[in-house]
């Protein structure tokens, strides 16, 4: 099997995440060793199958610094699981534009660093995906790294919920190029949006009818940082959106981020309100806190990612891909149920679509 040449944009929590999980699955064989992974092996690819070539930040504790040391600097608060060894791999410095919000320049230190030509050092790296890991206030610096995986004849994964692979003409720049494009706003494996979804579908089913529900939750990482500032509108719509569509009719729905706690670190707490009615219009309702920490909760989504994303460029897929997008992201193209997002992925892993 050939490796995949991934470049990353943002070496923050969820590029630490994603670094460690290769070197924490790097061998895994036995069902033991692979816990925690969805797929350990897909399309015939495994997660060691997965080569970082190149990395970009703005941040002064990263920039200039090897792969393996500037995962751990700060601000990063994502645990460390695993030692990873020295990559030879040096974090790049690239144009900060709108990636430091202002909230951000208090806990972002902005390197003084010569910026690199990225598209040059994507060319030079090998790197055949681009993995945005930006802010998800970032709408102009994710824009920009999509313009220069294109230039670079790289393929595109939007993590952040700036609407790139859900745009028609984000869509079409990369149809123009024969690339594939993917996003928008990753999922969670333990994800408080699939979850509130997956509750919701179930008591449909059995006939309770929703009357409201909302999903709220805080977390501590720079990113729940970011959000309060720029992005909490446009995650509530998108979340709103996402967790209404698993009912097929109207009822009172709200999801979206609430606060920054800073003592909670890189962890998150959701929250979940459903009330409903059964039988002869009983009453019934749930209340529900789900706690996770956050980095850690993006790493196997992305191995799945990477790997379909691999196999959609040796396919000669071009612009957004629909089948990846709904399986992996909150605004994909076009929004389908979970069970059918599933199916279209699987079937295209086995180039049944
Ligand atoms: N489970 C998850 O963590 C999860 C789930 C869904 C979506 N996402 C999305 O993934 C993205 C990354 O999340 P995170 O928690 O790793 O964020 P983070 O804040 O920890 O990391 C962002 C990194 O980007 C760097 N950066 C800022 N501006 C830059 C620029 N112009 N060029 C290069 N680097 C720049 C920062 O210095 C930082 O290292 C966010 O958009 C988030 O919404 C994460």
């Amino acid at each position: 099997m050939s490796k995949i040449k991934i470049a990353i944009v943002g070496v923050g929590n969820c590029a630490s995440a994603l670094v460690q999980g290769l070197y924490y699955y790097g061998k895994a064989q036995t069902k033991e060793e692979t816990l925690g992974l969805r797929y350990l092996s897909l399309g015939g690819f495994r997660p060691q199958d997965i080569q970082i070539v190149a990395a970009f930040d703005v941040d002064q504790r990263k920039v200039g610094q090897d792969l393996s040391e500037a995962i751990f600097a700060n601000p990063n608060t994502a645990p460390k699981v695993v030692d990873v060894p020295w990559q030879n791999l040096i974090v790049q410095k690239g144009p900060v534009l709108d990636g430091v919000s202002q909230a951000l320049r208090e806990v972002v230190k902005v390197s003084d660093a010569t910026e690199v030509d990225v598209s040059e050092e994507l060319r030079q790296s090998d790197a055949e995906i681009v993995i945005n890991l930006l802010p998800s206030g970032a709408v102009k610096a994710s824009q920009w790294y999509a313009d220069q995986a294109i230039k670079a004849g790289c393929a595109f994964v939007n993590a952040t919920p700036t609407y790139i692979a859900s745009d028609v003409l984000w869509a079409r720049k990369f149809e123009d190029a024969t690339l594939p494009v993917v996003g928008d706003d990753l999922i969670d494996q333990v994800g408080a949006t699939t979850l509130h979804k997956t509750l919701l579908k179930l008591l449909s089913q059995h006939g309770v009818r929703i009357i409201e529900t909302y999903q709220l939750d805080v977390g501590g990482g720079t990113e729940s940082l970011d959000t309060l500032e720029r992005t909490r509108k446009v995650k509530r719509v998108m979340k709103t959106r996402s967790v209404s569509s698993a009912l097929s009719y109207e009822a009172e729905v709200v999801a979206g981020s609430t606060d920054y706690v800073d003592f909670l670190k890189n962890r998150r707490d959701s929250y979940f309100w459903i009330k409903g009615v059964y039988f002869c219009n009983t009453p019934m309702q749930i209340d529900l806190k789900l706690s996770t920490v956050d980095a850690p909760n993006a790493g196997s989504t992305l191995f799945d990612v990477i790997r379909a994303v691999k196999i959609a460029l040796q396919r000669g897929i071009k612009g957004a891909v629909l089948s990846i997008s709904a399986y992996a992201f909150k605004h994909p193209p076009q929004l389908v149920p979970l069970e059918v997002a599933e199916k279209m992925f699987m079937d295209f892993i086995r180039n049944r679509d």
